[in-house]
Protein backbone atom coordinates (compact mmCIF):
# COMPACT_ATOMS: atom_id res chain seq x y z
CA UNK A 1 0.00 0.00 0.00
CA UNK A 2 1.65 3.15 -0.98
CA UNK A 3 1.51 5.90 1.73
CA UNK A 4 1.23 9.82 0.57
CA UNK A 5 4.08 11.51 2.41
CA UNK A 6 2.62 14.97 4.45
CA UNK A 7 4.74 17.98 4.16
CA UNK A 8 3.17 20.73 5.83
CA UNK A 9 5.10 23.87 4.54
CA UNK A 10 7.32 25.95 7.47
CA UNK A 11 5.63 29.14 5.77
CA UNK A 12 2.03 29.50 4.63
CA UNK A 13 2.03 32.99 3.83
CA UNK A 14 5.03 34.22 2.86
CA UNK A 15 3.99 37.59 2.53
CA UNK A 16 5.44 38.98 5.52
CA UNK A 17 8.72 38.67 3.74
CA UNK A 18 8.10 42.06 1.37
CA UNK A 19 8.44 43.61 4.79
CA UNK A 20 12.04 43.21 4.64
CA UNK A 21 14.65 44.67 2.50
CA UNK A 22 16.58 42.37 0.14
CA UNK A 23 19.21 42.76 -2.48
CA UNK A 24 18.17 42.24 -6.24
CA UNK A 25 21.73 42.93 -7.77
CA UNK A 26 25.47 44.02 -7.21
CA UNK A 27 25.84 47.54 -8.12
CA UNK A 28 28.37 46.15 -10.68
CA UNK A 29 26.04 44.27 -12.04
CA UNK A 30 23.76 46.89 -12.69
CA UNK A 31 26.80 49.06 -14.35
CA UNK A 32 27.67 46.55 -16.31
CA UNK A 33 24.08 45.33 -17.81
CA UNK A 34 23.96 47.96 -20.68
CA UNK A 35 27.25 50.13 -22.15
CA UNK A 36 25.76 53.42 -20.72
CA UNK A 37 26.41 52.12 -16.92
CA UNK A 38 22.94 52.89 -16.23
CA UNK A 39 21.14 49.82 -16.77
CA UNK A 40 18.33 49.09 -17.45
CA UNK A 41 18.68 45.85 -16.05
CA UNK A 42 15.38 43.37 -15.03
CA UNK A 43 15.94 41.56 -11.71
CA UNK A 44 12.29 38.91 -9.73
CA UNK A 45 11.92 39.83 -6.23
CA UNK A 46 8.97 37.44 -4.22
CA UNK A 47 7.79 37.26 -7.83
CA UNK A 48 7.47 40.88 -8.69
CA UNK A 49 9.19 41.80 -11.80
CA UNK A 50 11.59 44.52 -11.55
CA UNK A 51 13.49 46.92 -13.75
CA UNK A 52 16.66 48.70 -11.98
CA UNK A 53 18.09 51.72 -13.29
CA UNK A 54 20.12 54.81 -12.58
CA UNK A 55 18.01 57.63 -13.42
CA UNK A 56 19.43 61.05 -13.12
CA UNK A 57 22.31 59.66 -10.74
CA UNK A 58 19.44 57.61 -8.40
CA UNK A 59 19.27 54.22 -8.68
CA UNK A 60 15.64 53.25 -8.58
CA UNK A 61 13.11 49.92 -8.67
CA UNK A 62 10.26 50.31 -10.97
CA UNK A 63 8.02 47.42 -12.02
CA UNK A 64 8.89 46.02 -15.24
CA UNK A 65 5.99 47.16 -17.28
CA UNK A 66 5.05 49.41 -19.24
CA UNK A 67 1.42 50.74 -18.90
CA UNK A 68 0.41 51.69 -22.27
CA UNK A 69 0.58 47.87 -23.68
CA UNK A 70 2.65 46.13 -21.08
CA UNK A 71 6.20 45.72 -22.67
CA UNK A 72 9.12 45.27 -19.91
CA UNK A 73 10.79 48.51 -19.39
CA UNK A 74 13.89 46.75 -18.94
CA UNK A 75 14.16 46.33 -22.42
CA UNK A 76 14.34 49.84 -22.72
CA UNK A 77 16.88 52.78 -23.09
CA UNK A 78 18.12 55.19 -19.67
CA UNK A 79 18.14 58.65 -21.17
CA UNK A 80 18.64 61.10 -18.47
CA UNK A 81 16.68 61.26 -15.49
CA UNK A 82 13.97 59.32 -17.22
CA UNK A 83 13.51 55.60 -18.46
CA UNK A 84 12.50 55.18 -22.28
CA UNK A 85 10.04 51.81 -23.30
CA UNK A 86 11.41 50.80 -26.53
CA UNK A 87 8.14 49.79 -27.77
CA UNK A 88 6.29 53.28 -28.56
CA UNK A 89 8.77 55.54 -26.45
CA UNK A 90 6.76 56.29 -23.37
CA UNK A 91 9.47 58.11 -21.10
CA UNK A 92 8.89 57.34 -17.36
CA UNK A 93 10.61 59.49 -14.36
CA UNK A 94 12.07 57.95 -11.48
CA UNK A 95 8.50 58.14 -9.38
CA UNK A 96 7.14 55.61 -12.53
CA UNK A 97 4.93 57.91 -13.53
CA UNK A 98 4.89 59.11 -17.38
CA UNK A 99 6.16 61.97 -18.48
CA UNK A 100 6.14 61.85 -22.16
CA UNK A 101 3.80 60.55 -25.13
CA UNK A 102 5.45 60.36 -28.23
CA UNK A 103 2.66 59.57 -30.03
CA UNK A 104 0.71 62.25 -28.88
CA UNK A 105 2.70 64.71 -27.05
CA UNK A 106 0.37 67.70 -27.16
CA UNK A 107 -2.53 65.71 -25.07
CA UNK A 108 -2.77 65.29 -21.49
CA UNK A 109 -1.68 62.17 -19.99
CA UNK A 110 -3.93 59.60 -18.61
CA UNK A 111 -3.79 59.47 -14.53
CA UNK A 112 -3.37 55.47 -14.81
CA UNK A 113 -0.29 56.05 -17.29
CA UNK A 114 1.83 54.76 -14.44
CA UNK A 115 4.22 51.91 -13.07
CA UNK A 116 4.47 51.26 -9.40
CA UNK A 117 8.08 52.53 -7.71
CA UNK A 118 9.51 50.72 -5.13
CA UNK A 119 11.68 51.94 -2.13
CA UNK A 120 15.21 51.54 -3.44
CA UNK A 121 18.55 51.98 -1.77
CA UNK A 122 22.48 51.35 -2.72
CA UNK A 123 24.43 49.65 0.97
CA UNK A 124 27.58 47.46 0.63
CA UNK A 125 27.60 48.08 -3.21
CA UNK A 126 24.52 46.33 -3.67
CA UNK A 127 20.96 47.60 -4.84
CA UNK A 128 18.45 46.66 -1.87
CA UNK A 129 14.89 47.08 -2.44
CA UNK A 130 11.54 46.69 0.08
CA UNK A 131 8.39 46.07 -1.34
CA UNK A 132 6.36 46.75 1.22
CA UNK A 133 6.61 49.86 2.95
CA UNK A 134 3.48 50.23 4.54
CA UNK A 135 4.91 49.47 7.96
CA UNK A 136 8.84 50.51 7.49
CA UNK A 137 9.59 48.59 10.17
CA UNK A 138 12.68 46.93 8.74
CA UNK A 139 16.31 48.22 8.24
CA UNK A 140 19.08 46.93 6.01
CA UNK A 141 20.60 43.87 7.31
CA UNK A 142 23.72 44.13 9.45
CA UNK A 143 27.58 43.74 7.78
CA UNK A 144 30.25 44.66 10.57
CA UNK A 145 32.95 45.79 8.03
CA UNK A 146 31.82 47.89 5.64
CA UNK A 147 33.53 50.69 6.67
CA UNK A 148 36.26 49.35 8.95
CA UNK A 149 39.21 50.87 7.31
CA UNK A 150 41.61 48.07 8.30
CA UNK A 151 39.26 45.82 5.92
CA UNK A 152 39.17 44.86 2.21
CA UNK A 153 35.89 43.97 1.08
CA UNK A 154 35.08 41.64 -2.13
CA UNK A 155 31.76 42.07 -3.76
CA UNK A 156 31.64 38.67 -5.51
CA UNK A 157 29.14 38.23 -8.28
CA UNK A 158 25.60 36.92 -7.24
CA UNK A 159 24.66 33.69 -7.93
CA UNK A 160 20.75 31.72 -8.18
CA UNK A 161 20.27 28.33 -6.65
CA UNK A 162 16.92 26.67 -7.61
CA UNK A 163 15.62 26.27 -3.58
CA UNK A 164 13.79 28.75 -1.59
CA UNK A 165 15.98 31.49 0.40
CA UNK A 166 15.56 29.88 4.03
CA UNK A 167 16.98 26.65 2.81
CA UNK A 168 20.06 27.94 1.41
CA UNK A 169 20.38 30.36 4.61
CA UNK A 170 20.15 27.11 6.39
CA UNK A 171 23.02 25.59 4.79
CA UNK A 172 25.18 28.15 5.27
CA UNK A 173 25.57 27.65 8.94
CA UNK A 174 24.40 23.94 9.24
CA UNK A 175 26.90 22.82 11.78
CA UNK A 176 26.80 19.30 10.66
CA UNK A 177 26.95 19.35 7.35
CA UNK A 178 30.76 20.86 6.94
CA UNK A 179 32.17 16.99 7.33
CA UNK A 180 30.38 15.46 4.73
CA UNK A 181 29.94 18.02 2.23
CA UNK A 182 33.02 19.80 2.49
CA UNK A 183 35.54 17.40 4.33
CA UNK A 184 39.22 18.92 3.60
CA UNK A 185 38.18 22.20 2.08
CA UNK A 186 36.08 24.15 5.26
CA UNK A 187 36.16 20.88 7.80
CA UNK A 188 38.16 17.73 9.02
CA UNK A 189 35.84 14.77 8.42
CA UNK A 190 37.37 13.35 11.74
CA UNK A 191 35.20 15.59 13.34
CA UNK A 192 31.89 14.36 12.56
CA UNK A 193 29.84 15.59 15.64
CA UNK A 194 28.64 19.03 15.48
CA UNK A 195 29.16 21.68 18.19
CA UNK A 196 25.81 22.85 19.53
CA UNK A 197 26.07 26.11 20.42
CA UNK A 198 23.54 28.51 22.94
CA UNK A 199 21.48 30.25 20.14
CA UNK A 200 19.92 34.24 21.05
CA UNK A 201 16.98 36.20 19.08
CA UNK A 202 18.37 39.85 19.97
CA UNK A 203 17.27 43.13 18.49
CA UNK A 204 15.94 41.34 15.01
CA UNK A 205 19.12 38.62 14.57
CA UNK A 206 19.91 35.31 15.58
CA UNK A 207 23.35 34.90 16.93
CA UNK A 208 25.52 32.22 17.93
CA UNK A 209 29.51 31.08 18.10
CA UNK A 210 31.17 28.15 17.85
CA UNK A 211 34.92 27.09 18.52
CA UNK A 212 35.93 24.53 16.19
CA UNK A 213 39.02 22.49 17.36
CA UNK A 214 42.14 24.38 16.82
CA UNK A 215 44.06 20.87 15.50
CA UNK A 216 41.41 20.86 12.33
CA UNK A 217 44.42 23.28 10.96
CA UNK A 218 46.82 21.00 10.32
CA UNK A 219 44.93 19.22 7.71
CA UNK A 220 43.09 22.19 5.67
CA UNK A 221 44.15 24.15 2.74
CA UNK A 222 45.91 26.91 3.45
CA UNK A 223 43.23 29.44 1.85
CA UNK A 224 40.42 27.74 4.75
CA UNK A 225 39.47 30.32 7.04
CA UNK A 226 39.23 28.24 9.80
CA UNK A 227 39.10 29.79 13.59
CA UNK A 228 36.13 31.40 16.24
CA UNK A 229 33.19 31.34 14.47
CA UNK A 230 30.70 34.20 15.51
CA UNK A 231 27.59 34.60 14.01
CA UNK A 232 25.20 37.41 14.12
CA UNK A 233 22.53 37.07 11.18
CA UNK A 234 19.68 39.78 10.51
CA UNK A 235 16.80 37.94 10.21
CA UNK A 236 15.13 36.52 7.80
CA UNK A 237 17.96 35.89 5.55
CA UNK A 238 21.31 37.54 6.27
CA UNK A 239 24.46 36.07 8.11
CA UNK A 240 27.27 38.17 9.32
CA UNK A 241 29.96 35.70 9.97
CA UNK A 242 32.93 36.82 11.72
CA UNK A 243 36.01 34.38 11.81
CA UNK A 244 39.10 34.98 13.96
CA UNK A 245 41.39 32.87 12.29
CA UNK A 246 43.88 30.26 14.30
CA UNK A 247 46.65 31.03 11.87
CA UNK A 248 47.15 34.55 12.18
CA UNK A 249 44.49 35.64 15.16
CA UNK A 250 43.67 38.48 11.81
CA UNK A 251 39.56 38.73 11.44
CA UNK A 252 38.09 37.21 8.34
CA UNK A 253 34.01 37.87 7.73
CA UNK A 254 32.14 36.17 5.37
CA UNK A 255 28.75 38.20 4.76
CA UNK A 256 26.06 36.87 2.38
CA UNK A 257 22.28 36.99 1.89
CA UNK A 258 20.05 35.30 0.47
CA UNK A 259 17.49 36.92 -1.38
CA UNK A 260 13.96 35.67 -2.27
CA UNK A 261 13.35 35.91 -6.19
CA UNK A 262 10.74 33.59 -6.18
CA UNK A 263 8.90 31.04 -3.48
CA UNK A 264 11.52 28.53 -4.73
CA UNK A 265 14.31 30.27 -6.01
CA UNK A 266 17.10 32.44 -4.62
CA UNK A 267 19.33 35.09 -5.47
CA UNK A 268 22.72 34.78 -3.45
CA UNK A 269 25.20 37.90 -2.37
CA UNK A 270 28.52 37.45 -1.03
CA UNK A 271 31.20 39.77 0.22
CA UNK A 272 34.49 38.62 1.50
CA UNK A 273 35.95 40.57 3.97
CA UNK A 274 39.58 40.24 5.49
CA UNK A 275 42.41 42.31 6.37
CA UNK A 276 44.30 44.52 4.37
CA UNK A 277 47.67 42.80 3.10
CA UNK A 278 50.26 42.57 0.33
CA UNK A 279 50.42 39.48 -1.69
CA UNK A 280 46.89 38.40 -0.89
CA UNK A 281 44.78 38.54 -4.20
CA UNK A 282 40.85 38.77 -4.52
CA UNK A 283 40.60 36.07 -6.93
CA UNK A 284 42.05 33.11 -4.77
CA UNK A 285 39.35 34.10 -2.01
CA UNK A 286 36.61 33.86 -4.64
CA UNK A 287 37.89 30.99 -6.07
CA UNK A 288 38.13 29.20 -2.64
CA UNK A 289 34.57 30.17 -1.67
CA UNK A 290 33.35 29.56 -5.22
CA UNK A 291 34.61 25.97 -4.31
CA UNK A 292 32.19 25.71 -1.54
CA UNK A 293 29.70 26.81 -2.93
CA UNK A 294 30.04 23.87 -5.69
CA UNK A 295 30.45 21.43 -2.63
CA UNK A 296 26.58 22.76 -1.08
CA UNK A 297 24.81 23.91 -4.54
CA UNK A 298 24.22 19.79 -5.69
CA UNK A 299 22.92 18.85 -2.21
CA UNK A 300 20.78 21.93 -1.84
CA UNK A 301 19.19 21.87 -4.79
CA UNK A 302 18.47 18.27 -4.11
CA UNK A 303 16.19 18.96 -1.10
CA UNK A 304 12.62 18.47 -1.85
CA UNK A 305 9.74 20.40 -1.79
CA UNK A 306 11.83 23.47 -2.29
CA UNK A 307 10.42 25.26 0.17
CA UNK A 308 10.97 23.87 4.16
CA UNK A 309 8.79 21.69 5.59
CA UNK A 310 7.30 20.69 8.82
CA UNK A 311 7.42 17.11 8.62
CA UNK A 312 11.39 16.95 8.39
CA UNK A 313 13.42 14.87 11.19
CA UNK A 314 15.28 17.26 13.26
CA UNK A 315 17.48 16.49 16.20
CA UNK A 316 19.00 18.68 18.54
CA UNK A 317 22.27 18.78 17.04
CA UNK A 318 20.19 21.05 14.42
CA UNK A 319 19.40 23.51 17.06
CA UNK A 320 20.24 26.60 14.51
CA UNK A 321 18.26 25.73 12.37
CA UNK A 322 15.58 24.35 14.35
CA UNK A 323 15.86 28.02 16.32
CA UNK A 324 15.53 29.74 12.71
CA UNK A 325 12.60 27.75 11.78
CA UNK A 326 10.32 28.60 14.63
CA UNK A 327 11.31 32.31 14.20
CA UNK A 328 10.52 32.39 11.05
CA UNK A 329 7.38 30.83 11.39
CA UNK A 330 6.37 32.98 14.36
CA UNK A 331 7.24 35.90 11.83
CA UNK A 332 5.15 34.75 9.16
CA UNK A 333 2.29 33.89 11.73
CA UNK A 334 2.31 37.48 13.08
CA UNK A 335 2.17 39.41 10.00
CA UNK A 336 -1.17 38.56 9.26
CA UNK A 337 -1.99 40.12 12.34
CA UNK A 338 -1.00 43.21 11.32
CA UNK A 339 2.24 45.88 12.42
CA UNK A 340 2.58 45.78 16.17
CA UNK A 341 2.01 42.02 16.50
CA UNK A 342 4.93 41.58 13.46
CA UNK A 343 7.13 43.99 15.37
CA UNK A 344 6.78 41.91 18.34
CA UNK A 345 7.70 39.05 17.08
CA UNK A 346 11.13 40.24 15.25
CA UNK A 347 11.63 41.85 18.22
CA UNK A 348 11.26 39.23 20.66
CA UNK A 349 14.66 39.31 22.49
CA UNK A 350 15.13 35.34 23.68
CA UNK A 351 18.43 34.63 25.14
CA UNK A 352 19.08 30.30 25.42
CA UNK A 353 18.79 29.06 28.84
CA UNK A 354 21.87 27.26 28.50
CA UNK A 355 23.33 30.30 29.12
CA UNK A 356 22.20 30.40 32.78
CA UNK A 357 22.03 26.28 33.43
CA UNK A 358 23.11 25.88 37.13
CA UNK A 359 26.68 24.34 36.97
CA UNK A 360 26.37 20.67 39.28
CA UNK A 361 26.17 21.40 42.49
CA UNK A 362 29.00 19.29 44.97
CA UNK A 363 25.60 17.54 46.07
CA UNK A 364 24.69 16.10 42.72
CA UNK A 365 28.72 15.28 41.86
CA UNK A 366 29.25 13.78 45.11
S1 LIG B 1 4.26 49.37 -24.62
FE1 LIG B 1 5.55 50.85 -23.80
S2 LIG B 1 5.28 52.57 -25.03
FE2 LIG B 1 3.84 51.15 -25.80
FE1 LIG C 1 28.34 24.29 3.09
Amino acid sequence: MSQTTVNRPLLEDRSFLKHFWHPVCTINELETANPSGLGPLAATLLGQKLVIAKLGGKVVALEDRCAHRFAALSKGTVEGDRIRCNYHGWRYDATGKTTLIPACPELPIPRKAATPAFECEVRYDLVWVRLDSSWNCTEIPYFSEWTNPEMRNVVAPSYMWATASERRWENFPDLSHFAFVHPGTLYDPAYDRPPIPTVDRVAGELRFAITPPPEMLENLPENCPIGTFTYRCTMPFSINLIIKLYKDDTTFTLWTTSSPVDDENCRNFMIISRKKKDDDPDHVHLAFQKLVLQEDQPIIESQWPRQISMDEVSLGTDKVSNQYRKWLRELSLAAPQGKEAFLAALHSNVIDEAHVAPAPSAEAAA
